[in-house]
């Protein structure tokens, strides 16, 4: 059967979803979606991508298969209210939500999927991690991955793992950025102008990304072989350990999981 998919919540995961969705030939016409009060968002989405929108949630849920939950983490247990799922399974984006909680909000066995993917969605380049909830089946799954596979690389991981996941590549990208900035400062500290700076800092951080998924080398690997001894880039790299580099970004990653964790306390979830 031709799978229908409905969006409660339309912002901007939503909305590079359906990019991806309809990049990879999925018709307009199985995409539906909905926000809680936003009309102009609705138009925008209709207007730009051709797919339907509805002010109405019983609408959505009518009209889909498998619907995906899109909306903050705050606002889950008031999106999910007066959904009958019946068949349907449910994908949910929502950071630190747990698959037990959601599965709590429905009366009987719902299928739930959860899924983490990252910004870079934005641009067909996320990683996506995804796994099943209880009663949740294979099926399911194969369907969260095909779909998240729109939208980049697919990981199906253990629930287990998700506050982790949060930390590494959930927030990732804007440690990625917050480097960028940094190296940006650091060329304009040292003469350069700074839209040169910005220009070399981004094509260097495109580059070794293109490099690590091309050559599929390990990131050590590629790094000795561009290292000489006493050379430019071992003092740059020296001067890296020397600040405590490695233990700044295993700081980053475990703060962010914690946070993760320390979330879903907050809201019972
Ligand atoms: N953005 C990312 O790259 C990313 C990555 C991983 C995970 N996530 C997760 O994805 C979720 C959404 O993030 P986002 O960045 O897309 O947020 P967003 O842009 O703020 O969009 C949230 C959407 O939820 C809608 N909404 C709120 N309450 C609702 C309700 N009761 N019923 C129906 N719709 C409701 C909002 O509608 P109104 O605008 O009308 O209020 C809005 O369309 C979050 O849980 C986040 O953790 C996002």
């Amino acid at each position: 059967m031709k799978k229908k998919i409905g969006f409660i919540g339309c912002g901007n995961i939503a909305e590079a979803i359906i990019k991806g969705l309809l990049n990879a030939g999925f018709d307009t016409n199985d995409i539906i979606a909905t926000n809680k009060e936003k009309i102009e968002r609705l138009e925008y989405i209709k207007d730009r991508y051709g797919i339907n929108v509805t002010r109405n949630k019983s609408e959505v849920v009518e009209r889909s298969n498998i619907l995906i939950l899109a909306v903050k983490p705050k606002d889950v247990q008031d999106a999910l209210k007066d959904i009958n799922l019946e068949d349907r399974s449910l994908i949910s984006v929502a950071a630190g939500i747990t698959t037990a909680y959601i599965e709590s909000q429905f009366d009987g066995r719902a299928k739930v999927i959860r899924a983490m993917p990252n910004t870079s969605s934005m641009v067909g380049e996320s990683v996506t991690a995804i796994c099943k909830g209880k009663f949740a089946g294979d099926d399911d799954l194969r369907y969260a991955y095909d779909i998240f596979s729109s939208i980049g690389e697919v990981a199906v991981l253990d629930e287990d793992d998700f506050d982790a996941v949060t930390g590494l590549s959930g927030s990732g990208p804007a440690y990625v950025y917050y480097m960028m900035e940094a190296l940006v400062e650091a060329g304009v500290k040292n003469g350069l102008d700074e839209e040169v700076a910005r220009g070399l800092a981004r094509q260097t951080i495109f580059g070794a990304a293109v490099m690590l998924k091309e050559t599929g080398e390990d990131p050590s690997q590629l790094r000795l072989k561009v290292t000489s001894p006493g050379g430019t880039t071992m003092a740059g790299i020296m001067a890296l350990e020397s600040s405590g580099f490695k233990e700044t970004i295993y700081n980053a990653v475990y703060e962010a999981s914690r946070r993760s964790k320390e979330m879903r306390k907050n809201i019972g979830a």
